[in-house]
């Protein structure tokens, strides 16, 4: 499992912008793919929110996690055979 980590100060640079654009594609490649959302504004599990209610959109894992959670939620999707963490 790879761990991809989108890491910017606050302030709009484009972090969840890059984040949802990523895991879109590599679910089309074929990778189990999950984005987990460290920011308490959660913008990106708000994407996830709308965007499963699009009949089209295939799966796409989207959490909010605490990052004193993140070593534990990590292992679990490892275990689960996720290919790509976005964070
Ligand atoms: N490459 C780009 N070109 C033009 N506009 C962009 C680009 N990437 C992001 N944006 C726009 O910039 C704004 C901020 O992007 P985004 O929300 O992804 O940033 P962010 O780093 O997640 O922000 P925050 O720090 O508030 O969480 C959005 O309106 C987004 O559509
Ligand atoms: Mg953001």
């Amino acid at each position: 499992m790879k761990i991809l980590s989108i890491i910017t100060q606050k302030g709009g640079a484009g972090k969840t912008t890059i984040a949802t654009a990523l895991a879109v594609a590599a679910e089309k490649d074929g990778l189990n793919t999950a984005i987990l959302d460290l920011d308490d504004q959660a913008t990106s599990c708000f994407w996830g929110d709308i965007r499963q209610g699009l009949n089209h959109a295939p799966a796409l894992a989207v959490k909010d996690v605490k990052a004193i959670r993140l070593p534990h939620v990590l292992e679990a999707l490892k275990s689960a055979g996720c290919d790509l963490v976005i964070l």
